[in-house]
């Protein structure tokens, strides 16, 4: 028997995932779309180290699966990807994903016009570690694949990301609406709350969003609260409780950050229309078995089905929940009037699981 290659062991989870949410037919299309945005290196045996250190999950698969629930309609099914080139170094692997990113657009009728706007800023030059551009993969019911796009907004360095988010918001007509961004997300500095990605929905609908992701180290639920403010329509209190439930205490969260967004659309742009709270749960609870309680909470305050949360779980492994951390990488709150709802990021484990640990007290008890 050969032996099982990256793309093997993702698509099967990605298999079992539409299955569990009902793809139907769809299915079929959406692996065979999946398999070609990975790359050729995908067909490397997962028994090997990864070719690629990617930044996407933390044993560097290139490869991260999430469930968004909604209030209104079905989860959806999404998976980031970092596509692998055969021999991956910087500039072969942006040189693969812009190639993808044309194949995609000339099959899709993709709208290109504002990652044109932006690219010679973010992939001009020399190609930037940690990464050149992500992928996600968007898996609704009866519907074609939708994708979105991710920039790095740290390309030129740390000290030129506030000035290269500026740059790009101004090129997408929301000059406007910086000021608001830089007023709330670099309170405390721009070493503490530091723009980490730049997302693009590749769609020509009139609600395609732009959205800026900003991380907040060391920050806790009064910080977020007060970025949050610069969005539309946050509840006093709704953030907070969120941080204490997923994540155990209100913070400080001196472990891996809090990461907020901000999401524009064409016709609104003097303000974000919505904003996300993530929360980096794997670094704040001994085992998995823990998150899965904490998610379950969430979703359940959130009037939303937690026994989906069970199923997409079985779907992506068989192992035991409390046997490792990590497979619950994120929790997040999106709010504003886009699309408001709880959104659990899922890690593939292709290469490695990460033991479960002891943490204090405070963390490991809270979700009892
Ligand atoms: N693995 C990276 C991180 O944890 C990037 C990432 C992947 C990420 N999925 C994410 C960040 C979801 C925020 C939310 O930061």
């Amino acid at each position: 028997m050969s032996p099982i290659s990256l793309y093997d062991h993702t698509a099967r989870q990605l298999r079992d995932l539409c299955a569990q949410y009902g793809l139907g037919e769809s299915t079929e299309v959406a692996v065979a779309e999946f398999r070609e945005l990975l790359g050729p290196g995908a067909g490397r045996p997962i028994s090997e180290s990864p070719a690629w250190r990617s930044e996407v999950a933390d044993d560097h698969t290139p490869v991260e699966f999430s469930i968004a629930f909604s209030q209104r309609g079905r989860p959806v099914v999404r998976v980031l990807v970092e596509p692998v080139a055969q021999q991956p170094d910087p500039e072969s692997m942006t040189n693969l994903a812009e190639s993808l990113l044309q194949t995609l657009s000339d099959r899709h009728g993709l709208p290109l016009d504002r990652y044109c706007r932006l690219r010679d800023l973010f992939l001009g030059q020399r190609p930037r570690e940690p990464f050149g551009l992500w992928f996600s993969l968007v898996l609704c019911p009866h519907a074609q694949p939708a994708f979105k796009i991710y920039f790095n907004p740290q390309a030129h360095g740390p000290e030129h990301a506030y000035d290269l988010v500026h740059e790009s918001m101004h090129r997408l007509d929301l000059g406007a609406a910086y000021p608001v961004l830089a007023m709330h997300t670099l309170r405390r500095g721009h070493e503490l709350d530091k723009p980490s990605f730049f997302a693009l929905d590749l769609s020509a609908d009139a609600d395609a969003r732009i959205k800026v992701y900003v991380s907040h180290l060391e920050a806790g639920a009064s910080d977020v609260e007060a970025v949050a403010q610069g969005g539309r329509r946050v509840p006093p209190g709704v953030l907070r409780e969120f941080c204490q439930i997923a994540g155990g205490a209100a913070g400080p969260f001196t472990n891996r950050p809090l990461i907020s967004s901000y999401a524009f659309i064409a016709s609104d742009t003097d303000r974000p229309s919505g904003y996300s709270l993530y929360l980096p749960i794997r670094d704040y609870v001994p085992d998995d078995a823990v998150a899965q309680c904490r998610v379950r909470d969430v979703l359940g305050r959130a009037g939303l089905d937690r026994d989906i949360l069970d199923r997409a779980l079985s779907a992506v492994t068989n192992r035991p929940l409390d046997a490792g951390v990590g497979l619950i990488a994120h929790v997040s709150l999106r709010m504003g009037r886009l699309r408001p709802g709880v959104t659990v990021y899922l890690s593939s484990e292709a290469y490695r699981v990460t033991p479960p640990r002891s943490m204090p007290r405070r963390w490991a008890n809270a979700a009892t």
